[in-house]
């Protein structure tokens, strides 16, 4: 920017440096230093008077926060491609346009949902524990056992970018792909992915594996729940990498501790983060990682540097490269 007052940003996390120099070299921007996001009061005095936000899904952005900040404030880029943390209406109402990280997460983020699915099924994390308590004497004909994931019935929920990935994935096990999605896939989509489209009642019903790649709306909010567990098979994993609030934690408790189906892998939880007691973590058969699906060097670099590129360009009400509501720039025009 050549202006000789910098926009001033609030970039809620140390971001990977692919993002955060750009920032730095181009606007007067406050980074929050800590681990730990800031306390909801000290986001509201931070954003007070800013141009941009650069956010993470922990910030609520809503209308008292952006009242908070002021007229002046154009963007609210989230270092995340989810983004049910921001009240996106708020924003198009008041011009503000919200950038997003899609594209760049996808095959990670399947790579990992991929990893807990297998994990879960061979019983890696209890098979671990169990090495390092001293207790393998002997190698053991029953032990450990779990379902094969070749050959198997892939339930993928949700079948946007992350699902399609897992998808093909898990072409690389024969496994036979159903998939249940609001939107139907192209033919030759399905065709390429070797996946069919069926009833959510189905899916459920048929697959050995179900695993959720949808949104969090008011939809599907809890849409893994005491009825939708008791239609799925008893030797079923299921294994969600989309948001924590998308399953009932205390049916599925009910269903991993009575046998409704055998294993859960969760990398998105509810609450989030998970307390260390909660009853979901005394479970054998419920996997647990802390919301890390797109955690690796690259990708992450690549969100922090397309955050960044949407901060800037929500600041030059230029089109952001991962646009959430293009439809912001003309309410500021026509307010
Ligand atoms: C997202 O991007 O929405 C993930 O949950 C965090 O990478």
């Amino acid at each position: 920017m050549t202006s000789d007052k910098r926009p001033r940003v609030f970039v809620a996390r140390i971001i990977p440096d692919e993002g955060l120099q750009p920032i730095i070299a181009q606007t007067d921007a406050d980074v929050w230093q800590d681990e730990l996001p800031p306390t909801r009061d000290e986001l509201l005095r931070r954003v007070e008077g800013v141009d941009g936000l650069l956010t993470m899904l922990t910030e609520r952005v809503d209308d008292e926060l952006l009242d908070r900040a002021g007229p002046q404030l154009r963007v609210v880029s989230n270092y995340a491609v989810g983004y049910d943390n921001i009240e996106v209406p708020a924003c198009t109402r008041r011009g503000v346009a919200v950038g997003n990280t899609a594209g760049v997460l996808t095959e990670t983020t399947a790579d990992a949902a991929f990893a807990l699915l297998m994990a879960a099924a061979r019983r890696i994390p209890e098979a671990y524990d169990y090495v390092r308590q001293d207790r393998w004497k002997t190698w053991g004909p029953m032990m450990f056992l779990g379902p094969d994931v070749h050959h198997a019935t892939l339930g993928i929920v949700g079948f946007g970018r992350i699902g399609r990935e897992i998808a093909k994935r898990a072409r690389g096990f024969d496994m036979q792909v159903l998939y249940y999605d609001v939107m139907v896939a192209p033919p030759e989509e399905e065709a390429r992915l070797g996946a069919r489209r069926a009833p959510l009642e189905d899916v459920l019903a048929q697959s050995d594996f179900i695993t959720l790649h949808v949104n969090l709306t008011p939809e599907t909010h809890h849409m893994m729940n005491r009825e939708t567990f008791a239609r799925m098979k008893r030797s079923a994993v299921l294994v969600n990498a989309s948001r924590g609030p998308v399953v009932d934690p205390d049916a599925l408790y009910d269903a991993l501790n009575q046998g409704v189906i055998a294993a859960a892998a969760l990398d998105v939880t509810e609450p989030e983060p998970m307390p260390g007691n909660h009853k979901l973590l005394s479970l054998p058969n419920c996997l647990v990682v802390p919301h890390i699906a797109s955690a690796s060097f690259a990708t992450r670099g690549k969100m922090a540097s397309i955050a960044a590129q949407n901060l800037v360009a929500g600041i030059r009400q230029e089109p952001l490269p991962s646009f959430v509501n293009p439809d912001a720039y003309a309410r500021r025009v026509t307010a």
